[in-house]
């Protein structure tokens, strides 16, 4: 199948590559992002292959459909950038890879816990300055700490049985329980308690309705003073003015971020000879105990292999029999927001 991605970068291109090697696609690499002014880059291709920031409005999937689009393959887990409505409308098939690592995502959300509490990313620079001071890279030990864990889905549960083995205790909130992780010593509770439990907080559910803005101003409130908050599920989980305010009031003592609700003009690319213009984002790194990744939580080798690998089987599927077990609908979402 004629395929068109957006938003690709030399190292997806090499996993790709490589896995086409046997599937045997015809692959054409777009470094754009996907959307309305982008869309028209489309040639004669049967497929788009996307990922976390390119939008997928109606208007866009629209002018995709007009020009033989038929599948959106999206080679991440989320699709809160898709509007599923409208593919099915539209007749276009859409499918994603599930789960390519969630260890890589469940690691990831370690370093930022890790590397916050014992502040690496300070000590490191003030090492290579010949500053061997310690003032201000006072720690607390893990062990004993309570950790709230806001979904506890393939990432979650990997994030719980981590944080359980360094002696933490470990509290839950999901709609869906996990009897794994009961089994593990996982409680669950409701999000009160755990926000008001909780040494660290640790979102790990998928961008909804429920879950827009979940870390906001009267949900702050009721957390501990110098709560952890680490964030490497979505942006807009977290409303980020409200995070400041709790950051300049102490209340957040830290924050670790991997997503943001913005990203989608940031994320992705080298942007270190501009002026960025984005001042809540400025503001968010100007404090010393915020460290923040750009979306890069899934991004081992291992990761990028099975995403090549399922997004290309997806394809096949879809071309050789016009199903695939990764393909979603809009069942899969809940209530439209209000
Ligand atoms: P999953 O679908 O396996 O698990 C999500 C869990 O959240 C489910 O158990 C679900 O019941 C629960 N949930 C749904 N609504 C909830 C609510 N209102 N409150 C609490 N829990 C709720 O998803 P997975 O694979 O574990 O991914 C989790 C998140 O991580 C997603 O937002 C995904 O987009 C993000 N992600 C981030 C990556 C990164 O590079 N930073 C890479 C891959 C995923």
């Amino acid at each position: 199948m004629k395929v068109a991605f957006y938003s690709i970068r030399d190292y997806d291109r090499a996993f790709f590559d490589e896995a086409n090697k046997s599937a045997g696609h015809d692959l054409r690499y777009l470094h754009y992002q996907l959307n309305n002014e982008t869309v028209g880059l489309i040639e004669d291709e049967a497929a788009v292959c996307v990922f976390v920031n390119d939008e997928l409005d109606a208007e866009v999937l629209r002018t995709l459909q007009q020009r033989g689009v038929r599948l959106v393959a999206l080679r991440c887990a989320g699709f809160n950038n898709v509007d599923l409505v409208a593919t099915e409308k539209l007749g276009i098939s859409v499918v994603r890879v599930p789960a390519y690592s969630p260890n890589a995502v469940a690691e990831h959300t370690l370093a930022l816990v890790l590397a916050l509490n014992r502040k690496i990313y300070r000590a490191y620079n003030r090492v290579r300055e010949g500053n061997f001071s310690l003032d201000g890279l006072l720690g607390f030990d893990l062990n004993g700490r309570t950790v709230g864990i806001i979904g506890t889905g393939r990432i979650g549960r990997i994030v719980a049985r981590i944080l359980l083995a360094i002696g933490c205790k470990v509290i839950a909130s999901d709609p869906l329980p996990c009897p794994e992780c009961e089994e593990m010593g996982v409680r669950y509770v409701g999000l009160t308690e755990l926000f008001q439990q909780s040494d660290i907080i640790s979102l790990h559910c998928p961008l909804n309705c429920d879950t827009h803005h979940l870390i906001n101003e009267s949900n702050i409130a009721q957390m501990k003073q110098g709560v952890m908050i680490i964030n490497t599920s979505r942006g807009t989980t977290l409303d980020a003015r409200a995070v400041i305010v709790g950051l300049k009031s102490g209340k957040i003592g830290y924050l670790g971020l991997d997503v943001y609700e913005q990203e989608g003009d940031l994320f992705f690319q080298d942007l270190s000879n501009q002026v960025i213009q984005d001042d809540v984002f400025e503001r968010l790194v100007s404090f010393p105990n915020v460290l923040i990744t750009g979306h890069q939580g899934f991004f081992t080798k291992d990761a990028l292999q099975n995403i090549a690998q399922t997004t290309l089987n997806n394809i096949n599927d879809i071309e050789r029999n016009g199903k695939c077990i990764n393909e979603i609908s809009s069942s899969l979402l809940r209530e439209p927001c209000k």
